[in-house]
């Protein structure tokens, strides 16, 4: 039977910018950047076919405003202007097929993978049950992928966190602002910052990951100041026109947690400073995965009274997630007036096409996410994500689609050691790639002790080599430069330097050494060429 979504097509003015409908994708983490926290295509091909299915618009989940900040492997990054050339791309092809593109940014604080994990204080995380459901989604799990989920939930139960000084804090709000000041220039639409699932302002909000004695700490006005003076700080930094979201938790569903009553007044104060949206959540890691929790977030629509509750309290627009499997159940949330929008993560994830089949009739054919938690495990996992509902051929293309990403061709290494046939290499690199897409290049020196090159002479040789790509046609922000020392040998350093920034093509020189020279140390190129794996290598003579 046709049905009619009358609301669910309904427009909506954010701030300034026109939603065409009341579908948005609510952010998931995919794991689908490139290892060096740059955009994919894998990503811009999801990204696209997501916006093309007809929501009106899409939250980029999780990029990472600090290296200190960042969850995964494979996490997207906005934490240089390095990274604003592939946001660009991502930000357009969205928009491309008339999509809103937000980006949410992110500090992960304790959860974080970094040598420097910050927290508002050093709490551990060992009173964490993960229950029932843990031990049954790790038994799907082969051994090998059950020990590096083991290993990684250790490891974040047994680290140490350093305590964030007053220095640090003024950095990290410093970060997200100058991060969503990038997302700006790379054309988002909006930005979203990433307020829930227990990342570093729900640390700060929650009494019990929050010790501090100081002015951030006690009382909830203090709780609040950490994400108050962060909206702030990106504000002062995007204007005030450019709409600043804010993926918001209403209950961390913990005994002594962040709870309903605090987050209705924490609302009050976000929706004051001029914030676009709230997206609504609830849990977080440490209580997702509570077989009760579990119980609750089975049910359709679990997170509809919680929108409700906070929409009572403020005029912002609010964005209700959680298992809304179908267009009724999101129609009925907007008729009854519990939320502005619907977010959808997994549906639209298990099928982009959810909104265009919804508003065509074609409900019946969308594909429901059978809620069974493999894009879950393989957040926790750290591999990218798939969806156990897809069909076959998707599944299969995806999933090459992933391998390759691990070789990356358009990622470029070109080794520079002032050498003829170095200086030579670059300028074929420039001609081949000038027209290539998404190319990224690092200049890599190494320096030894028993030929030290001058930094000033490294400087001008690097110089001069990226100006001659740039006046190649290859973007200045595509070009990297990177010296490193040398430690055991060169050959070996470059290979480390090879596996390390997994680079799927090396451009090196011959030096001009005699033959018998060759034979008696051997070169470094063909050592290059003998051990590099998993990559192409161009030797210039
Ligand atoms: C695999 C996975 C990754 C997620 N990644 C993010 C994220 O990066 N940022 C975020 O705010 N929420 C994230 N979420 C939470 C979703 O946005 C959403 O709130 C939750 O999945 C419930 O909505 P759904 O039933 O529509 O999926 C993620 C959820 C899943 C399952």
């Amino acid at each position: 039977m046709k049905r009619s979504f009358d609301r669910l097509c309904q427009s909506l003015l954010i701030t300034s910018v026109r939603l065409k409908n009341r579908i948005t994708m609510a952010p998931l983490f995919t794991g689908y950047a490139n290892q060096d926290g740059t955009v994919s295509d894998l990503m811009l091909k999801h990204y696209h076919e997501v916006a093309a299915g007809g929501a009106a618009m899409i939250v980029v989940a999780n990029a990472s405003v600090d290296p200190r900040g960042t969850l995964a492997s494979h996490n997207l990054r906005v934490d240089h202007d390095r990274f604003i050339h592939g946001l660009s791309r991502l930000a357009r092809t969205i928009k491309s097929v008339g999509a809103v593109a937000v980006l949410q940014i992110n500090h992960g604080g304790r959860f974080a993978r970094s040598e420097d994990q910050i927290a508002p204080s050093v709490v551990s995380m060992s009173s964490i049950s993960y229950g029932g459901f843990y031990k049954s989604a790790l038994k799907s799990l082969n051994f090998q992928q059950q020990m590096e989920v083991l290993s990684e939930t250790l490891q974040h139960r047994s680290q140490r966190c350093r305590e964030m000084t007053r220095k640090d804090i003024r950095q990290t709000h410093q970060a997200y602002a100058t991060a969503a000041a990038r997302a700006q220039t790379a054309g988002f639409n909006m930005v979203e910052i990433h307020g829930a699932t227990g990342y570093l302002p729900v640390q700060f909000l929650s009494s019990r990951t929050n010790r501090r004695t100081d002015g951030y700490g006690g009382d909830l006005a203090n709780r609040m100041r950490f994400a108050l003076e962060l909206v702030q700080a990106v504000r002062q930094k995007v204007g005030d026109k450019f709409p600043v979201g804010y993926r918001f938790l209403t209950d961390e569903w913990l005994p002594n947690g962040f709870h309903l009553e605090e987050a209705q007044e924490f609302a009050r104060h976000l929706a004051n400073r001029n914030i676009a949206y709230l997206s609504i959540t609830a849990g977080t890691y440490e209580s997702f995965f509570n077989p009760d929790i579990i119980m609750k977030t089975q049910q359709p629509a679990y997170m509809a009274d919680l929108a409700r509750k906070i929409k009572k309290v403020v005029t912002v627009p609010v964005i209700c997630t959680g298992k809304i499997l179908s267009p009724s159940i999101a129609e009925n949330i907007l008729r009854k007036k519990q939320a502005d929008l619907i977010g959808l993560a997994r549906p639209l994830f298990t099928d982009p096409q959810w909104p265009t089949k919804a508003f065509n009739g074609k409900q019946e054919s969308i594909l429901k996410c059978q809620d069974c938690q493999i894009c879950m495990q393989m957040v926790l996992a750290d591999r990218p994500v798939i969806c156990s509902q897809w069909d076959k051929i998707k599944l299969v293309k995806r999933k090459m689609h992933i391998k390759s990403m691990n070789r990356q061709q358009n990622k470029i290494l070109l080794v520079m050691d002032g050498s003829d046939n170095a200086a030579l290499g670059a300028a074929y690199a420039g001609k081949i790639l000038a027209h290539r897409k998404n190319v990224s290049i690092t200049l890599l020196h190494i320096q030894t002790d028993d030929a030290p090159t001058s930094v000033r002479e490294i400087n001008r040789m690097m110089d001069v080599t990226r100006s001659l790509l740039i006046n190649a046609g290859l973007p200045a922000d595509a070009i990297e430069i990177e010296v490193r020392k040398k430690t055991i040998g060169i050959a070996r350093d470059i290979l480390t330097a090879i596996t390390e920034g997994r680079y799927g093509t090396v451009v090196i020189g011959r030096r001009g050494l005699s033959r018998a020279q060759q034979f008696l140390f051997g070169s470094v190129s063909h050592k290059v060429v003998q051990n590099a794996k998993n990559c192409t290598v161009w030797v210039v003579d």
